[in-house]
């Protein structure tokens, strides 16, 4: 059995101007973060992992270079205080807003080159793709290159040699949620999503795919596998995911609240807050129990 915590688009800067665009509390930052460590532990994971956006440089905020330095030396103190071994990849938010680097961010979180392959338990490998190696203010959600393809077939081949099971993070989505434009591969995905999809429909020791980026929770049963997207940290539900693999096949999830009351009432008091659906998914999208084909196949 596997037992993790995910969590991811924690977008912290301190001292904030303002909240910025539901479901987001940019100027909450502080009792959020402080909230994530005790939570975290609580549950007691082997393992956690960041699905990136921890900060907010890149698009959108304009943070200060002297800002976003101090905002990753925060960020690290609280994942420090995390008791389970920590994993991260970068968002598009994880770069200086200045100079569209992720140089300060590399120092201190040490993330994925290109894709990593972490063992992160006898029965089980991590894979974790970084796919913002090219301009990110070109490409705000990341591409999907050869390199990552390859790297990711090499990969499943090892682990299905050696009859284990892997799970790939990424930041953002690789399925749309509504017919993409021409041209388009949909909103929040990483571009070359459908070539990824594919990849990971003939790499059998695959068994979930998580990611961040959009800020929604959403399960999908894909073929043989699962597609598990999560909502963010800074923001509406104020959550992260606990997941269980067992040793028969079944993906269990349940989606945890932090506990911040009074930020939760100051969300409460935007009048652009939206539907609570539009961000923590149906009830399903939050907490289920799934029979993964091919978990079971690898495990049986
Ligand atoms: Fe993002």
């Amino acid at each position: 059995m596997n037992h993790f915590v995910f969590i991811t688009d924690t977008h912290y800067w301190p001292d904030a101007p303002r909240d910025y665009g539901a479901p987001k509390m940019l100027t909450r930052g502080r009792e959020i973060h402080d909230a994530i460590p005790p939570a975290v532990n609580a549950l007691n994971p082997e393992f956690v992992v960041h699905g990136g956006d921890f900060l907010c440089g890149g698009s959108s905020f304009d943070l200060p270079t002297e800002t976003y330095e101090r905002s990753i030396r925060d960020m690290r103190e609280t994942f420090d205080r995390l008791q389970a071994p920590f994993f991260a990849i970068p968002g598009n938010h994880d770069c200086d807003a200045q100079t569209w680097k992720f140089d300060a961010f590399n120092e201190a979180f040490d993330p994925p080159e290109i894709l990593s392959v972490d063992p992160v338990a006898t029965d089980l490998r991590i894979l974790r793709a970084n796919i913002f190696l090219d301009d990110t203010k070109v490409t705000g959600s990341g591409e999907w290159t050869d390199a990552h393809d390859e790297r990711l077939r090499e990969a499943d081949r090892q682990a299905i040699a050696d009859r284990i099971p892997t799970i790939l993070f990424l930041h953002a989505w690789l399925l749309p949620d509504a017919p993409p434009e021409p041209g388009s591969e949909g909103r929040g995905c990483v571009e070359g999503a459908r070539r990824l999809l594919e990849t990971v429909s003939q790499c059998p020791s695959i068994v979930a795919v998580f990611t961040g980026h959009r800020h929604v929770n959403r399960i999908t049963a894909y073929r043989d596998f699962l597609i598990a997207d999560t909502a963010c940290l800074i923001g509406y539900p104020f959550g992260f995911r606990e997941v269980t693999l067992s040793d028969d096949g079944w993906f269990s999830t349940r989606f945890h609240r932090l506990d911040v009351p009074s930020t939760m009432a100051a969300y409460r008091s935007r009048d652009d807050a939206g539907e609570d659906a539009d961000w923590e998914g149906q009830p399903h999208d939050c907490d289920c129990d799934i029979l993964i084909p091919r978990l079971q196949d690898l495990r049986t």
